[in-house]
């Protein structure tokens, strides 16, 4: 797997600080009189950053799990994200906060937000581990957000390609072979 990575992006130790910090910011907009909080993540790609960031964020609060995929394999084309399904989340009058990995076209956080609030939410914020500005659009961005990179198609801390590389703990590029064809 080691051999894979063409370079690191972002090390472990650097995300760990900057997740301290969101954590900081989370919980600064948060009413913690009336902590009413769900975390609801879009799996599989936000398992690691959703088991740091919550244990930063002393307040009361529910998971409710979503799941999503729109990349294919080898492509980093994004096909139409399928439909998540979210009926069952019991977040009627709750403080819902989407966690994904990374916000790229949008349409992944476009998708599940605009589902999340036909369920009546208290409030809808988004927080990404990574964004890609060259590609997200001008009208829609993450409430919180980690980094900012640039748009290579990245691995490791929750990231795949094809399944593999989630639990490479840097966020790291592939070397390019792997994928282009
Ligand atoms: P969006 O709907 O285009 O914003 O895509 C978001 C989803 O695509 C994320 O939840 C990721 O699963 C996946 N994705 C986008 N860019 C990358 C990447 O560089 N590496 C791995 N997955 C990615
Ligand atoms: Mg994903």
């Amino acid at each position: 797997m080691l051999n894979d990575i063409d370079r690191i992006l972002i090390t472990q130790e650097e995300i760990a600080a900057r997740v301290r910090e969101l954590g900081r910011e989370i919980t600064a907009t948060y009413d913690q009189s009336d902590p009413n909080l769900t975390l609801v993540p879009i799996l599989s790609g936000s398992v690691i950053f959703l088991a740091d960031v919550m244990r930063q964020l002393p307040i009361r609060m529910k998971i409710g799990l979503v799941t999503v995929s729109s990349y294919q394999g080898a492509t980093t084309e994004g096909v139409a994200p399928q439909m998540p399904t979210i009926s069952d989340l019991d977040i009627a009058g709750q403080d819902v906060l989407v966690i994904d990995d990374i916000l790229d076209t949008g349409r992944t956080l476009r998708l599940v937000t605009s589902r999340i609030r036909e369920l009546q939410p208290r409030s809808v914020r988004t927080c990404v581990l990574l964004r890609k500005p060259s590609r997200a659009p001008s009208d829609f961005t993450a409430d919180f957000i980690g980094f900012d990179v640039e748009d290579s198609f990245v691995v490791g801390y929750g990231l795949d390609y094809d399944g593999h590389y989630r639990n490479y703990p840097n966020i790291g590029v592939l070397r390019p072979e792997l994928y282009e064809s």
